[in-house]
């Protein structure tokens, strides 16, 4: 289950020009399930309409400290209590300003020093704006209080500038916001390290024997285990994004993977290995490109490492195998082979799932070679039934 799902935002948005991108930023939410309550401050209502985010959201739009409420309770003080995080996006250099100095002249600055709750700020504004040593100052006094701040993008500005203040992608800032929230979660203080994608052996400098993992299945459990607080490393083929928090390694082949995981796997409490890993690569790699010429080109493959059987600690060990027959009879094999806690076994047959879907369909498998038959599902539950099993185990 997505971690915004029923949870409530307040979003504070103010007056400054990107404050255009805050309603794709709510309408987001909402679609991720999560109830977003929107205080905007004058300045920010001249630029976007409250309509706009009351109709977004559904729920009323709070502008001012004296605006004649419906409900009592929607003041500054409930405002505070009721959100599980405030995000303010964008956050002009003048509220940053007041926010610094702990004012409290409107709505949105009195709710946040109101608030227990996590704050996080996304700052945009004119880059020499933001780079003034008062700007700066106020953020890093923020910082100190506790605030998460997302660091301003780069790009084309409104001056015409390229250069620093641009507000980031929403999906940037959701994804802080789950980091956020995930504070706390089931998983909080393990440390896991996932693989992701497939591997590439290297033919010549131009070509490699590769496959068609996508990193989905990696990267939906490197994300549910750090929705669910758990400290993340991510050993991947493939570039994902986005991945607050989440400590990246970039890898090519299977080679190279193996040393990641050695390096990543001395603190860990999980190994899952979602990675397609090539079995075999070419013996000689040849510094040049391969010349075409008249008939047959002969490459001599050797064994890749086993990462799984090789790797050794006293973490979980979980694997994936991809099998297009005898599912589950192979699927043990390999649990016993590589001395596995759980494995995945999925049937790489099925056209709706597997390599390169957002769905999977797997078989987990313990050590007792009890099987439990998933159904198809998105990569995303399927990590979060997979952690549950892990945390059964831890
Ligand atoms: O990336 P996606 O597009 O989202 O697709 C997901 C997936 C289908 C790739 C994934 O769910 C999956 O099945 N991954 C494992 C694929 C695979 O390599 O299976 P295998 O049966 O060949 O290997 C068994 C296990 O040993 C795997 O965990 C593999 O990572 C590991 N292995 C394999 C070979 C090797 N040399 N070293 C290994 O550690």
């Amino acid at each position: 289950m997505d971690i915004l799902k029923d949870k409530t935002i307040l979003l504070g948005i103010t007056g400054g020009i990107s404050a255009y991108k805050a309603p794709d930023i709510a309408s987001k939410l909402r679609q991720l399930g999560a109830n977003v309550d929107v205080v905007m401050t004058e300045s920010a209502a001249k630029i976007i309409t409250p309509r706009t985010l009351q109709s977004i959201t559904n729920r009323q739009v709070h502008t001012d400290m004296w605006q004649p409420v419906e409900n009592f309770r929607a003041g500054h003080i409930s405002l505070a209590e009721s959100a599980d995080v405030i995000v303010i996006a964008p956050a002009t250099a003048n509220t940053i300003a007041k926010l610094a100095c702990g004012m409290a002249d409107n709505l949105l600055c009195s709710t946040v020093l109101a608030t227990r709750t996590p704050v996080i700020m996304s700052p945009a504004m004119n880059d020499n704006m933001l780079n003034n040593p008062v700007t700066q100052k106020n953020i890093s006094k923020l910082k100190d209080r506790g605030f998460v701040i997302i660091e301003p993008g780069y790009g084309h500005l409104l001056s015409g500038k390229i250069g620093q203040g641009r507000l980031p992608e929403t999906a940037e800032i959701i994804d802080i916001i789950r980091l956020v929230l995930s504070r706390g979660g089931d998983l909080k203080g393990k440390r896991f390290v996932v693989t992701a994608g497939g591997t590439r052996e290297a033919i010549d400098p131009v070509r490699f024997i590769g496959n068609r993992s996508s990193g989905k299945m990696g990267f939906a459990i490197a994300q549910a285990a750090r929705d669910r607080g758990a400290e993340v490393t991510l050993i991947s083929t493939v570039e994902c994004y986005p991945a607050a928090g989440i400590r990246m390694i970039a890898v090519e082949s299977a080679g190279e993977m193996k040393k990641a995981v050695e390096e990543a796997v001395v603190a860990a409490d999980a190994l899952i290995m979602a990675a397609a890993v090539a079995d075999y690569q070419v013996e000689q790699v040849s510094g040049n490109k391969i010349k075409k010429a008249d008939g047959v080109l002969s490459l001599k493959l050797i064994k890749t490492p086993d990462i799984l059987s090789e790797v050794k600690g006293s973490f979980i060990k979980v694997g994936f195998a991809a099998e297009s027959e005898n599912l589950v009879e192979n699927a043990i094999t390999k649990l016993k082979e590589k001395g596995l806690h759980l494995i995945a076994a999925n049937d790489i047959t099925a056209k709706d799932s597997g390599f390169g879907s957002d769905n999977n369909r797997v078989t987990i498998i313990d050590r007792n070679e009890r099987a439990e038959v998933l159904p198809l599902m998105s990569k995303r539950e399927v990590a979060d039934r997979i952690l549950d099993r892990i945390k059964e185990i831890i």
